[in-house]
């Protein structure tokens, strides 16, 4: 078995072109660790915006060499630390977090807390599984923050993306009266989740979930009093006219994860990918996603766990 094993990282952040493939030294686990074997692990918006060095510039990263790039992943485990009950083999998904790492999962093999994993089901396929954890989390977190909705009203922005498709389905699920902004193409999909659909941004609802990242341009749908919940950490909008505020910050959650595993391959969850490309087309994978327009995630694959 080779003692090195390949992963993505940035040394000096500068946009796709600035990523580089270098080996690292395989390590084992630790006690409550497991290392797994990557299969897939999602391209997200979030990575680019660290490739770029948004990050670096907010003082949130502080490496000497350099920055690893990705939060979620799935794959199977290749070994478990001592007292962890994880058999090897197992195939599994998760997120790790903190924008400050010179690891991510955009590598071959991933060391991880064994309580940040949850078990993949059987009726769904790894590259699939891969899209899951971030945006899920991130969505079921954010609607955390929402609370349970009465019957009021919801408008989620970014409807048609990641964060979006999860917050229309579990807001619902909620008691929230969801309607999703999103661009024309994107109406079956909203409706297809049970959501109302609109392509005008119209002031006066109770909660705006701001899945598009509007931030400032968001609040005027708010009504007065009413709630804003954003997904951009560390910059959220004033509070004006009496609207409460609120940041989702994704954390890793293996127990809660698991669930959301679970309600993807039952169907009650939606998961898309728009390709699958190995890890040494990073940088093309990533100037494809800065474009806009993607419906569904690029899902990198180091080329071993899927062989
Ligand atoms: N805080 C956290 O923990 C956390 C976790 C995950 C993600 N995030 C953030 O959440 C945001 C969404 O992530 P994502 O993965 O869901 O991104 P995504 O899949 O790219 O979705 C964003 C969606 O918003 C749409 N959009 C943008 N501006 C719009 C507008 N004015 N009107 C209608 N639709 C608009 C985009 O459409 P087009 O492609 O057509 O522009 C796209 O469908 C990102 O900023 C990401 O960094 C935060």
């Amino acid at each position: 078995m080779s003692t090195t094993f390949r992963t993505a990282v940035v040394r000096t952040p500068g946009g796709p072109d600035s990523i580089e493939i270098i080996d690292v030294p395989l390590v084992e686990p630790g006690p409550g660790q497991v290392r797994v074997e990557i299969a897939g692990a999602a391209v997200n918006p979030v990575d680019l915006a660290v490739a770029a060095g948004v990050f670096h510039g907010r003082g949130l990263v502080d490496q000497p060499h350099h920055t690893g790039l990705g939060w979620d992943f799935s794959g199977t485990v290749a070994a478990a630390g001592p007292g962890v009950g994880w058999a090897v083999g197992t195939r599994v998904a998760g997120l790790i977090d903190g924008f400050d790492r010179d690891f991510g999962t955009y590598a071959e093999q991933l060391i991880v807390s064994a309580d940040d994993i949850a078990p993949v089901p059987a009726g769904l396929d790894l590259v699939a599984a891969a899209a899951v954890p971030l945006n899920s989390l991130a969505a079921a977190q954010l609607v955390d923050l929402l609370g349970d909705g009465d019957g009021r009203s919801l408008l989620v922005t970014g409807a048609a993306g990641a964060v979006g498709g999860y917050v229309l389905s579990l807001a619902q699920d909620r008691g929230w009266r969801v309607t999703g902004l999103a661009r024309t193409q994107d109406e079956e999909f909203v409706r297809g989740l049970g959501a109302g659909f609109t392509t005008r941004a119209t002031p006066g609802w109770d909660a705006v979930a701001d899945g598009a990242a509007m931030q400032e341009q968001g609040m005027p749908l708010v009504r007065d009093g009413g709630l804003f919940v954003g997904v951009q950490p560390g910059a959220a909008p004033a509070e004006v006219r009496g609207i409460t505020v609120r940041v989702v910050v994704a954390r890793p959650d293996g127990a809660r994860l698991a669930q959301l595993l679970e309600a993807t391959a039952d169907g009650r969850l939606p998961v898309r990918v728009h390709a699958v490309v190995p890890l040494d087309e990073v940088a093309s994978a990533h100037r494809a996603v800065a474009k806009g327009g993607v419906r569904g995630r690029y899902v990198l694959t180091p080329g071993t766990a899927m062989d």
